[in-house]
């Protein structure tokens, strides 16, 4: 494959984020409609991993192609205020009431990490408490995980991260609240926030239990700390709005990324108008960007978000299960154990294991098993999340038609590899 060929002299390993790597060669992708993607041979692929989340109304959707190219035309960086970044941010408050002033970031990962800081500057603690298995972009804070025991701090999952930070951060288990518990008792005068996915979307899919978010914000509150949710995932996925507002827990600081750039580069961290008033300038806590809240993204983020709240968001629900419980079914039916999990548009199946409920639960998954499907699902044209840790996605975009087409290839080849 020569484009790869040219991209492995260019980038490491060929790529510019490591998930779009997988062997033999990841696939060079051109354009996309709809439902639909199609690669530099002009393959057309339905597409459930979609630009890995973003594009929950699918690809270049009219109304989004005409925002981009309108305010393209007009003013793409500026350095100053702009009227969009008002205009986005209100209707984000509109939907996240709690979330009374924000910041919008050019990434999650931006997002996240000044949202650590936040927490930090704002409460006098250094320590933060995160979740095995739970992703929070690729800074240094993130990329932790657990240490040898529980009360013993993170350890870096990546060479270059010093000790010095990673001993600021203690990994608690995800659906376990003994666990934060136990952490909070120990220390709990010195943290300064837990910060988690209130859905785990990137261990696969894995759903939180009943109680669990409020018992979480519970004990941290109970010790002066923040309740940090990461929705870049989950913001605008389920329902026009965040997913705390579904299961009425309300965090202190609310992440936002992915869908609400419409496709362009974003995220964003808000909460209370006290606490977002310690950002400088305003306040002390320092964070910035040249590119934040460019005008092309907030034109983007607004035709999306406007789009979407015209959107059946419950009909997306019926066919993501629909896929969902399919392909899981045709596993089992193959005579293999399969657990799936799914939420609104969400999903990930698990071949080879009975019950995926927390983290600890994919250590007897096996990649490969469901590399395997992957690889012979996108030779018949169905392009889902390059690994068995990602999620799997559904936009309004698809259709019935595509859900049926979808069963229809891995019925295929499923039964004719045993597997
Ligand atoms: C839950 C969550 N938080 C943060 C991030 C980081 O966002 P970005 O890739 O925009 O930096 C991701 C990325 O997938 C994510 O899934």
């Amino acid at each position: 494959m020569d484009e790869f060929e040219r991209a492995k002299s260019l980038f490491p390993g060929g790529v510019n984020s490591p998930v779009r790597s997988f062997d033999p060669y990841p696939i060079f992708m051109k354009s996309g409609r709809g439902s639909r993607i199609t690669d530099s041979d002009g393959r057309e692929y339905i597409d459930y991993w979609l630009g890995s989340g973003p594009l929950i109304l699918g690809h270049s959707h009219q109304a989004i192609v005409n925002a981009i190219s309108e305010q393209a035309g007009k003013l793409s960086v500026t350095g100053t205020p702009n009227e969009l970044e008002v205009e986005l941010a209100s209707v984000i408050r509109e939907a996240l009431p709690f979330v009374e002033k924000m910041r919008f970031t050019n990434s999650g990962t931006e997002a996240t990490m000044h949202a650590i800081r936040l927490a930090r500057g704002y409460t006098g603690r250094n320590l933060v408490v995160k979740m095995e298995g739970c992703y929070h972009g690729s800074h240094d804070y993130s990329l932790i995980k657990s240490g040898s025991g529980l009360l013993t701090h993170g350890v870096p999952s990546s060479p270059g991260i010093p000790e010095a930070v990673s001993g600021t951060v203690m990994v608690a288990k995800y659906n376990d609240i003994e666990s934060i518990k136990e952490i909070f008792e120990e220390c709990g005068e010195n943290i300064s926030s837990v910060i988690l996915e209130p859905v785990m979307a990137n261990a696969g899919v894995i759903l939180p239990k009943d109680a669990y978010l409020r018992d979480v914000g519970r004990i941290a509150r109970d010790s002066g700390s923040l309740l940090i949710f990461d929705e870049v995932v989950t913001g605008f996925r389920f329902h026009w709005g965040s997913y705390s507002s579904t299961i009425g827990v309300k965090p202190d600081i609310t992440i936002l990324g992915k869908i609400i750039g419409g496709g362009m580069p974003v995220g964003l961290f808000g909460g209370s108008a006290d606490l977002m008033d310690h950002i400088s300038p305003s306040g002390n806590i320092y964070q910035a960007g040249t590119f934040s809240a460019n005008p092309v993204t907030m034109a983007a983020g607004i035709a999306a978000l406007r789009q979407l709240k015209q959107e059946n968001y419950v009909l997306l629900q019926r066919r993501a299960e629909k896929l969902a419980s399919g392909i899981s079914g045709e596993i089992r039916n193959s005579g293999r154990e399969c657990a799936m999990n799914s939420i609104g548009p969400m999903f990930q199946f698990f071949p080879g294991v009975g019950k995926v409920d927390r983290y600890e639960d994919l250590s007897p998954v096996k990649p490969r098993d469901y590399f395997s499907i992957f690889t012979r699902l996108l030779k018949s044209g169905v392009y889902l999340a390059p690994s068995v840790f990602e999620t799997n996605f559904l936009s309004f975009s698809h259709t019935d038609d595509d859900i049926s087409l979808t069963l229809e290839s891995a019925r295929k080849v499923i039964e004719n590899s045993g597997s």
